[in-house]
């Protein structure tokens, strides 16, 4: 199943040699171009340091952040940007270029481009699009800066470090949940119509979130436990779309589903709210990922079944800690615990290429565990989560 999907990916794109192309033409763009910071949304200017560190970030004190999004889940501009900053100041003893594209891969590559030229000297990048970032990696390598890949993998043998979540694990722990629970909801609507909403087909992550939930429930597929009437990745994880994809799925069956498989938090809002359209929200088991504070609302109100719990604390320190070892020069080998495959989707030699990893461990919450996860480690406090709510709901809010 991951191959299939994976060629997909590429079946949209025209392959990997204008691909090698792209990142030659972008390379000597940014060599002959000025320095502008404009594509930055967002700029903090490193306090002190130098610009002109070492090859592979040896006394680098200027590191720059490529995020890639606010608005496909809260986890970027609440978690991992302040995180981040906070942790890779303490680390370098500067503050670090920041930037996030708002879901435009041109514009990651202008703000690479700003932040190389203002002597960013290692970057931490979680892309827009997998494929398209490898031109980032390619114009840092040009002057020796290493790229460390955030949350997301960037295709690109050249890659120094990722640092993320086993994220196939994290689509499995939202397929098996399914699996575990769905016989109550198939008896309660009397069906069992299955809808799959995925993530953008160009962020890996979402790639492998379907793979691993499809390694759970293709055998329910396939035995007839369930049926899967719908599936679709989301482009650009937009929320809205997810919404109008629910709608579509539930007037082709009639109104007849009993799981929403929903690859984050925030498309199963929007997921909920095509289902409170026709009255079936608190119905129809419904999956999430990320822990948002909306989220574990929505599962402390019934209408969300689960969702995946990611400590982007830990993701961050992790990311922190390579930072400062790549600029005192010190192994990073106690750091990682992990290869990842360069390319996942080419089979050739540079595909084959492995990249040191830091891989953390993702967990499954519903009503059951809150208290014992998110609120044990201050994720998400019970202010946010119990907002509206009556006292005593999920036997937490007060
Ligand atoms: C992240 C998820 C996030 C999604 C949409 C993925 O790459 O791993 O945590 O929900 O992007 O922003």
């Amino acid at each position: 199943m991951k191959g299939k999907i994976t060629m997909k990916l590429f079946g949209q794109r025209r392959g990997m040699f204008t691909m090698m192309v792209g990142i030659l033409v972008f390379s000597l763009l940014l060599a002959a171009c000025g320095s502008s910071n404009t594509g930055s949304t967002s700029g903090t200017t490193p306090t002190s340091g130098s610009s002109s560190a070492g090859a592979n970030g040896k006394g680098c004190k200027k590191a720059g952040i490529l995020l890639p999004e606010t608005a496909t889940s809260e986890r970027w501009d609440h978690k991992d940007r302040p995180l981040l900053i906070a942790d890779i100041t303490k680390a370098l003893g500067a503050v670090p270029f920041f930037n996030n594209a708002q879901g435009s891969a041109t514009t990651q590559q202008t703000q690479a481009q700003a932040d190389l030229a203002n002597g960013a000297c290692i970057l931490v990048l979680a892309p827009v699009d997998s494929i398209q970032a490898a031109s980032i990696v390619s114009a840092a390598k040009a002057k020796g800066v290493p790229v460390i890949s955030y949350d997301r993998l960037t295709y690109s043998a050249d890659l120094n470090y990722y640092v993320s979540f086993d994220n196939t694990k994290v689509g499995a722990l939202q397929g098996q949940y399914i699996a575990d629970h769905y016989k109550s909801f198939v008896t309660a609507n009397g069906t069992t119509n299955t809808v799959m909403i995925d993530g953008a087909q160009t962020d890996n992550n979402a790639l492998l979130f379907s793979a691993g939930a499809h390694s759970a429930l293709d055998p329910l597929f396939s035995s007839g436990a369930l049926k899967k009437v719908y599936e679709k990745f989301t482009p650009g994880w937009d929320n809205a779309t997810a919404q109008t994809e629910m709608q579509a799925a539930l007037t082709a069956n009639g109104n007849k589903v009993a799981v929403a498989y929903v690859a984050n938090d925030g498309m199963a809002n929007n997921v909920i709210a095509a289902l409170k359209a026709v009255k079936l929200n608190g119905k129809v088991l419904v999956t999430g990922q990320d822990a948002t504070a909306a989220g574990i609302q929505n599962i402390l109100k019934g209408d969300q079944a689960m969702t995946v719990y990611k400590a982007i604390t830990k993701e961050a320190q992790g990311t922190a800690d390579l930072v400062a070892a790549l600029s005192n020069g010190t192994d990073t080998a106690s750091i990682t615990n992990g290869a990842t495959v360069a390319i996942p989707s080419s089979g050739g030699a540079a595909g084959g290429t492995k990249i040191q990893s830091v891989l953390e461990t993702p967990v499954a919450v519903d009503k059951s565990n809150i208290q014992s996860t998110v609120l044990a480690d201050n994720f998400v406090t019970k202010a946010q989560i119990c907002a509206g709510l009556p006292s005593g709901t999920g036997g937490i809010c007060p």
